[in-house]
């Protein structure tokens, strides 16, 4: 299934996008398209940022932003993004959470050619949920989403929800130093560890912002971790929240308790209800302060809670004819020595299988092959003293169960596997293609924790 010119071409042309829905339903396919759309034209290029105040960061942006520009599009419509590459490496855009065609995945050399500096790709699929998703490049990726590249995507539902008030706060710590440099993106070491961790956290580029929030009312707050390798332990003391959605999938509303635990890769929605003018909340990783909420005063009448998001046209897996496939995720063994200049290390391994982020072949060995229409229970099994946030392409599944928590099942495209945890996932294999299955620390990611999928 390698990549060929031609089947960019058929890629191209190829704008009847194949069906996908619940059981299987084809909503769109072969009918006289009906749809609004919503067209970008989205430019990547080198934009100097201050971060450091005083200091200037040499950050790669997304329609003029680090991060990207925040685009949206409503439930059931076609979204349209003429991606114009105006840097001097190759990249891609990958929209993270969105069940599309193959051709519009953005992983290089599996459903695209990467986009060569001073070109352009034309993205035109349509968006089957309604939630917060993201996009990011799937070329280079600790340089690439470690510089800026990385964007909310929004999906409006076709109706309004009951919320009045709807704020992206976008997560991600930088690598750089105290001058507002890039310091490596990864190092070998912590690699082979838990990832390596920016030093500079922001909120919407900023850090420790204070953000501005209507007194009284219930505001919609979609948290997106856009971090290379960051799990978020959020909490926000004394609040009043509860979580409306995970990764893009409603979920039946529920206080937000202590604290989530937000992996590289997951989005939360929340619904807060904002205190009386004044009074501040603490957004807080862990017990570090990562924005501030303070409440405006408001000339609206008293919010209300709004209902439970309506769900997704996700495809429920058929328990009883399900069958299981089994995945490990462990580590390597030891940090190699003298590896070759631009040799990739493998730390880590899928069922035994190390990808190699310089081999473009990899995708032709998937590590699976699941048949279209066929129900999945995948067993994911974490053999190793670090976490994973564990992310499926192209498709949605339902987290059952794990051995470590109690699980309300729901819908993601993004599972944080905790150390040694065992957990249980299924899905319908409803979109042909080969997808990508890694972790979402990019540096595992690059490090051999990624591999294929082929559904056919
Ligand atoms: Cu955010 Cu391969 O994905
Ligand atoms: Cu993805
Ligand atoms: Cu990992």
């Amino acid at each position: 299934m390698s990549f060929t010119r031609r089947q960019m071409l058929v890629g191209l042309a190829g704008l009847g996008v194949v069906g996908l829905g619940a059981g299987g339903v084809r909503y769109w396919l072969g009918r006289p398209e009906n749809v609004a759309t919503h067209d970008y034209e989205l430019i990547a290029a080198p934009l100097d940022i201050e971060l450091v105040p005083g200091h200037s960061t040499p950050a790669w942006a997304y329609g003029g932003q680090a991060p990207g520009v925040e685009l949206r599009c409503r439930q059931g419509e076609r979204l349209r993004v003429r991606f114009i590459n105006k840097l001097d490496v190759p990249t891609t855009i990958h929209w993270h959470g969105i069940r599309l065609p193959l051709a519009m995945d953005g992983v290089p050399y599996v459903s695209q050619a990467p986009v060569l500096p001073g070109e352009y790709f034309d993205y035109n699929f349509i968006t089957p949920d309604a939630g917060s998703f993201w996009y990011h490049p799937h070329v280079a990726s600790g340089e690439q989403l470690g510089r800026g590249l990385v964007g909310a995507l929004i999906v409006e539902e076709r109706e309004p929800t009951g919320f009045r008030h709807d704020h992206t706060l976008n997560l991600k710590s930088w690598h750089i130093d105290e001058q507002g440099a890039f310091t490596d993106f990864s190092v070998p070491r912590e690699a082979a560890r838990g990832g390596t961790p920016g030093r500079l956290s922001t909120v919407n580029g900023q850090h420790a912002p204070t953000l501005d929030l209507p007194a009284g009312q219930v505001v919609r707050l979609r948290l997106i971790n856009l971090d290379n390798t960051l799990t978020y332990r959020l909490n926000l003391p004394g609040a009043d929240a509860r979580i409306y959605a995970l990764d893009g999938n409603p979920v039946e509303p529920r206080p937000l308790g202590k604290e989530y635990w937000l992996g590289p890769g997951m989005r939360i929605e929340l619904g807060l209800k904002v205190p009386a003018a004044g009074a501040e909340l603490s957004l807080r990783n862990g017990p570090l302060r990562l924005a501030t909420l303070r409440a405006q005063p408001s000339a609206e009448g008293a919010g209300e809670w709004p209902p439970a998001l309506p769900a997704n046209p996700v495809a429920e897996p058929d328990m009883a004819n399900a069958e299981t496939v089994k995945f490990n995720f462990e580590w390597a063994g030891a940090v190699s020595v003298g590896l070759a200049q631009g040799a990739a290390h493998s730390f880590w391994q899928i069922n035994g299988q190390a990808w190699d982020i310089n081999d473009k072949t990899c995708a032709d060995r998937p590590i699976a092959r699941l048949q279209l229409g066929k129900s999945y229970i995948f067993e994911l099994r974490n053999l190793s003293q670090y976490q994973h946030p564990i992310h499926l392409h192209g498709m949605t599944f339902k987290v059952l169960a794990s051995d470590r928590k109690s699980i309300i099942p729901y819908f993601t495209d993004t599972y944080l596997l905790g150390k040694n945890e065992r957990a249980r996932v299924a899905l319908v294999a409803d979109n042909p293609g080969v997808w990508m299955f890694h972790c979402h620390v990019i540096d595992h990611m690059e490090t051999g924790l990624m591999a294929s999928i082929e559904v056919v």
